[in-house]
């Protein structure tokens, strides 16, 4: 008999809503990431009502246009000092929580949002979960008047790299919703004490904006399963 299979996508951001529900509920201002599996988190927040009255607060132009019709009230970052949740997906996770994130480009206000909340509830699919971070590219943001020095000091870091480009529509750079140009670093798989080390020499470049190392920055992290159905792992984060 054929196994039943999901897309590990909608197993998570349903498995959020059974596993969360009345934590949603309590909380007033809930942060919002960007992406695919956040996209299904949303389609949820739909059927279910729950964000009905809610303060939401996106973390990119995208995710503002997708919580359009949801009457929850989407206020701009600029004018919230803390949000009591944030919900978003990862690129990477590995064991302790830490991540890659920026895919979607979107790192920057991901990481001022996971900053800023008491709680990080992290959504991906189990294709996500890692030992060790780095499969993936390392996304960063840089300044546009910066990038030649930048990709310069990066590259003599002994880093390969490339200046994100779109697939088609737009020719050249991709440029973030906040003006910087998403270079996506290839990294290779760390241990955690080489992540620190990374993100602290990459931060020390002037010109880097932001860095798509989530370090200690997951509370939790909702896994869906193509088998169908999701699992809860639970870190330890240090404020
Ligand atoms: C957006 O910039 C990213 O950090 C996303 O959170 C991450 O890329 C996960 O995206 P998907 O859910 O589309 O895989």
């Amino acid at each position: 008999m054929e196994s039943k299979k999901c897309d590990a996508k909608s197993e998570a951001a349903k498995g959020l809503l059974s596993e969360y529900k009345d934590l949603i509920f309590r909380s007033k201002i809930i942060g919002i990431g960007t992406g695919t599996t956040i996209s299904r988190v949303i389609e949820e927040f739909k059927r279910t009502g729950i964000l009905r009255d809610k303060i939401v607060v996106p973390s990119s132009i995208d995710t503002a246009l997708k919580l359009k019709n949801l009457e929850a009230n989407v206020a701009l970052p600029s004018v919230i000092s803390k949000v009591d949740i944030y919900i978003d997906g990862a690129d990477e996770i590995d064991v302790r929580g830490n991540m890659i994130k920026g895919g979607g480009g979107a790192l920057l206000g991901e990481k001022i949002l996971a900053s800023n909340s008491d709680f990080n509830i992290i959504v991906v699919d189990e294709s996500k979960v890692v030992n060790r971070l780095g499969g993936k590219p390392l996304p960063i943001e840089v300044v546009p008047w910066a990038l030649s020095f930048v990709l310069n000091k990066i590259k003599n870091m002994g880093f390969k790299l490339s200046i994100r480009i779109s697939n088609g529509g737009k020719m050249g750079p991709i440029v973030s919703d906040w003006g910087g140009i998403i270079v996506d670093i290839v990294m290779d798989r760390r241990s955690p004490d080489d992540l620190i080390m990374i993100q602290r020499a990459l931060r020390n470049i002037p010109g880097i904006v932001e860095v798509g190392l989530f370090l200690n920055m997951a509370d939790i992290a909702v896994i869906g399963l193509k088998s169908c159905g999701y699992r809860v792992m639970r870190f330890e984060r240090i404020k």
